[in-house]
Order: structure tokens, then C-alpha cells, then sequence
């Protein structure tokens, strides 16, 4: 097992968490309560965060032991220990577990690599076969307020639309182009992705896709209702003629 590393998309996750969290405080509430994240890696994306939004208190859980490990070393360097903390495991055995108030904020980079089995690079990053497993079991999970990465190859509009039938809207996001990296190159996600994007699952360039990390919400306080736009911002129809292939 490795550590995940991709340093252009931890700091557009870090970036965008740190302004949707400082934009939305008074209805997010987080100065009053822990916010939860599925995914961790080293932690130095939300280190950041937690560095610049005093109040700020973060559960961390990600699957990957030198993760953990890395992330752990990373916290007590900046020396944010007693508001960031790591814990090993799949984040939906464990959240609920350690009982205590249950959080109404999560926040997650999540995996999103689509490929047909979990045998890739870095089995961690297996977002399934449509890349969005990870993000669609995040929305069902319950919490009131999502913050996700939502890859524009990873089948957006599935993943967008499911959110809206559970009762959230996007209140705000914000996206980046980053180039394919070493997950994304790899021949047997390469040709994957492509499949999924003839098949009208998504979008993504030659050597390039698009991220972006969204705030949905069910909180009736927070205004915004931008699903449409996220789906024009990732290169994808909101609204295509023909409905996507089914999965094979
Ligand atoms: C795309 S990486 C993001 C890491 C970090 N948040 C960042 O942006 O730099 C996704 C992380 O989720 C972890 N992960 C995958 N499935 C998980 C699960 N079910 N529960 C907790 N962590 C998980 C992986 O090990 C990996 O470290």
C-alpha cells in the first residue's frame, strides 16, 4: 500500500474545503461542531485548513495504513493535534461508531478512479466501474451537508442527479482543469475512461479533466441550487438527448 500523491489536486481539494467552509460558517455551524472527512491521505491538504479557520475541529479516517501514518507525522508537526485527528479504517464502518453527536458535515476528496476491478495502481483510489461509488455512498449516508470532489469523468450527472432525488442541491463548488496523472494514466484506467465518456458518462481531454469540489446541502437555510452549473462547469450535458449507455 502507498500513499496517495497527486500535489496540483490536494490543493484544489484543501483550497476549495477552506473557502466553501469560510463562505457558508454561520450555516455550517462548524466553530460548534466536528466535521468529518472520508480520506485523509498525508493530511496536508486540510492541514491547511485547519491552520487557517481557528475553530475549526476535524475526524479524519482513511483505509491506508502509511497514510494514516504520513498524515499523523504531518498534524503533530503543525503541531494541530488537538484539532485534527487520523483514524485507520473505512470511514463508513467508523464514523457512526465512536459514538457522541453525529456530525452534519462531511468533507472528502474522495477515490474516484473508474477502472473495471479494484486491480490498479493504488487499489484505495477504486472509485468502481463508473468512478462514483464512493461519492453516491457519501450522499446516502445521511449527513445534511456534503463536500465532495466531483471528477468530470467519473460519471457527474449520475452522481448530481442521485443528490437531487435524496433531497440535496449544490449550493456552490468550485473547479479546476488538472492534467491526467499517475492514477489516471494508467493504460487500463486510460482506456476505461474513454469507454465511460463514448458512452456519455462523462467528460474528459486527451491528457486532461476536470475536477470540481462541491457543497451539497439539505439544509433549507442555505440557498443555491447550482447543480445544472456544476454539470456545464465539468463539460457535461445536464440535460443530454440520449440517456447513458447502461453498465455492461
Ligand atoms: C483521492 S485520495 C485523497 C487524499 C487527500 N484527502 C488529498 O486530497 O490529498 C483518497 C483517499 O481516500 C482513502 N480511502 C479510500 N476508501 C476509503 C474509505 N472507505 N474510508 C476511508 N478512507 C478511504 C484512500 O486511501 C486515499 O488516501
Amino acid at each position: 500500500m502507498s500513499c496517495f500523491s497527486s500535489a496540483d489536486e490536494s490543493a484544489h481539494y484543501g483550497f476549495s474545503v477552506c473557502m466553501l467552509l469560510d463562505q457558508y460558517r454561520e450555516q455550517l455551524r462548524w466553530e460548534h461542531e466536528e466535521i468529518v472527512e472520508l480520506g485523509t491521505g498525508d493530511a496536508t491538504a486540510i492541514s491547511d485548513v485547519v491552520q487557517a479557520l481557528p475553530g475549526l475541529r476535524v475526524r479524519g479516517f482513511d483505509i491506508s495504513g502509511p497514510s494514516v501514518d504520513r498524515a499523523r507525522a504531518n498534524i503533530a508537526e503543525r503541531g494541530l493535534g488537538d484539532r485534527y485527528a487520523v483514524e485507520l479504517g473505512d470511514f463508513f464502518d467508523q464514523a457512526d461508531a465512536a459514538g457522541g453527536e453525529r456530525a452534519s458535515t462531511v468533507i472528502s476528496n474522495p477515490p474516484y478512479i473508474p477502472a473495471p476491478d479494484r486491480d490498479i495502481l493504488m487499489p484505495e483510489l477504486w472509485g468502481g466501474v463508473h468512478g462514483n461509488d464512493l461519492v453516491l455512498q457519501l450522499l446516502k449516508a445521511g449527513y445534511d451537508n456534503v463536500v465532495t470532489a466531483v471528477a468530470s469523468y467519473a460519471d457527474p450527472l449520475t452522481s448530481v442527479r442521485t443528490a437531487e432525488d435524496l433531497g440535496y442541491r449544490v449550493v456552490n463548488f468550485l473547479a479546476m482543469g488538472l492534467d491526467f496523472g499517475t492514477y489516471s494514466s494508467e493504460p487500463k484506467v486510460r482506456e476505461h475512461i474513454r469507454r465511460l465518456c463514448a458512452d456519455g458518462r462523462g467528460w474528459a481531454g486527451d491528457d486532461e479533466y476536470m475536477v470540481a469540489v462541491a457543497l451539497f446541502t439539505r439544509n433549507p437555510e442555505i440557498p443555491g441550487d447550482r447543480g445544472d452549473q456544476l454539470l456545464r462547469a465539468l463539460q457535461v450535458d445536464p440535460a443530454p438527448a440520449v440517456p447513458a449507455v447502461a453498465a455492461a
